[in-house]
């Protein structure tokens, strides 16, 4: 077992490794605080710390004993791009798919992030509070721990900075840590010129959002169609000026150079990335700029195409998968999305796995060897018990939850 450095990521065949990555049976963990303070042989941690305990009871010597009963445990997941908080229903878009337009077209005929928009902007804030809290808890039956929340659907001040604040609420009510990004530069609002609102997204929104210092990051949806790369590049500049870091949407339908830019801007993860050039990869790999790859959207949007996770391992870049969850790909499980990299995109499971905690986990802005994401003494203490005693069945029931019980961030979820 030689777990490395845990703040930096997997890369290549060591995501696989599993004489590396995984212990062997008969271990116990020792949860105080939050964290996981010690693993060792279960046998010796019961009788240093419990030695009462009798298997009929569960509480013992001041400490709570979870018995695993020899099944799998694995990190909780940090699921790194979600947009978490926004109302209404988008789900007719598939017939109109069907019957032959694209996201695209869609977008043009007034569906898409607009019609969000709409619904969005008519939700009262404890409406969005709920919906959040509702997704939250969701998430976390499904193993999420940690979970990062674009705002993005309100395309104003006002409600902008509602959706960040929404967001806020609802990390105070749920066991889930989550982590807020202001995503002002989703779409361009109705009725307005793009100009006017690039003043808006960098002259209003940016500062109060700083001022506020309700996000961590901020993103944008750098696509033709909807922000090119100069105008990425100056929201951007204006956010890193403010001390705001990124992490962006690029090259989802095209490779418009979003993921050059990412590493030119110095983000934290560029996301899709499903039609950047291998030069690219290359160079964000090396600059640390982690690729995020979102099949849940490949697939919803029925592409042929799925991201290129196989390529990146075999050339050792490193990559995270996270749900996108959105009102167009509407699933907030990372056993979904690890199906998709294990059953359509070619890595197995356990590289998969780790692009699901231990990579993206690197991207969350925490310090020291204290973030979740993995299972390691003074790592924080999130982690799921799989009903199985095969490490593999993370990902391998979709459409079923492969989750029997969850420790977040040191709280039991019930
Ligand atoms: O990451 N592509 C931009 N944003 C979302 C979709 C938003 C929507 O369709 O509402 C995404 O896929
Ligand atoms: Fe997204």
């Amino acid at each position: 077992m030689s777990y490395g450095d845990v703040t930096k990521p997997l890369r290549g065949p060591e995501m696989g490794d599993k004489e590396a990555n995984v212990y062997d049976a008969g271990l116990g963990i020792l949860i105080e605080d939050g964290f996981i303070s010690k693993i060792n042989d279960s046998d010796s941690l019961i009788s240093e710390f419990a030695p009462s305990w009798n298997k009929r009871t569960t509480n013992h010597d001041g400490a709570l004993i979870i018995d695993a009963g020899g099944n799998a445990i694995i990190p909780g997941f940090v699921d790194s791009h979600t947009h978490l908080i926004w109302s209404g229903d988008r789900s007719n878009e598939m017939a109109l798919r069907q019957s032959g337009l694209t996201y695209s077209d869609i977008a043009d005929i007034g569906g898409g992030i607009s019609k969000t928009v709409s619904s969005t902007r008519k939700s009262t804030f404890q409406e969005l509070v709920n919906i959040g809290l509702d997704r939250a808890n969701r998430a976390l039956k499904l193993g999420t721990t940690t979970l990062e929340a674009k705002s993005g659907y309100g395309l104003n001040t006002e409600t902008e900075l509602s959706l960040l604040e929404a967001t806020s609420k609802v990390n105070e009510n749920t066991n889930c840590e989550i982590h807020a990004t202001w995503l002002g530069a989703h779409d361009i609002p109705k009725n307005m010129e793009k100009k006017e609102y690039l003043n808006e997204l960098i002259n209003d929104q940016l500062p109060k959002v700083c001022e506020q210092g309700i996000a961590e990051w901020a993103d944008v949806f750098c696509e033709p169609g909807w922000f090119t790369t100069e105008e990425t590049a100056d929201i951007i500049e204006a956010c890193n000026g403010m001390g705001l870091g990124s992490r962006l949407h690029v090259d989802e339908f095209t490779d418009s150079g979003g993921l050059s830019l990412a590493v030119e801007m110095g983000s934290v993860s560029a996301d899709h990335v499903a039609c950047s050039n291998n030069e690219s990869r290359s160079e964000a790999d090396k600059s640390g700029v982690m690729q995020t790859f979102l099949a849940g959207t490949q697939y919803v949007l029925g592409m042929k195409e799925f991201p290129p996770m196989r390529e990146c391992q075999e050339n050792s870049w490193a990559f995270s998968i996270a749900t996108d969850f959105n009102p167009n790909c509407n699933t907030i499980s990372m056993p979904f999305v690890g199906s998709l990299a294990t059953h359509r995109c070619g890595i197995d499971p356990l590289s998969a796995l780790a692009a699901s905690t231990r990579n993206p986990s690197t991207t969350m802005g925490y310090s020291g060897g204290e973030l979740p994401g993995t299972i390691s003494e003074k790592s924080k203490a999130s982690l799921n018990i799989l009903k199985s005693k095969s490490l593999d069945s993370w990902c391998q029931t979709p459409g079923m939850n492969p989750i029997l019980m969850t420790v977040a961030n040191g709280h039991i979820v019930k």
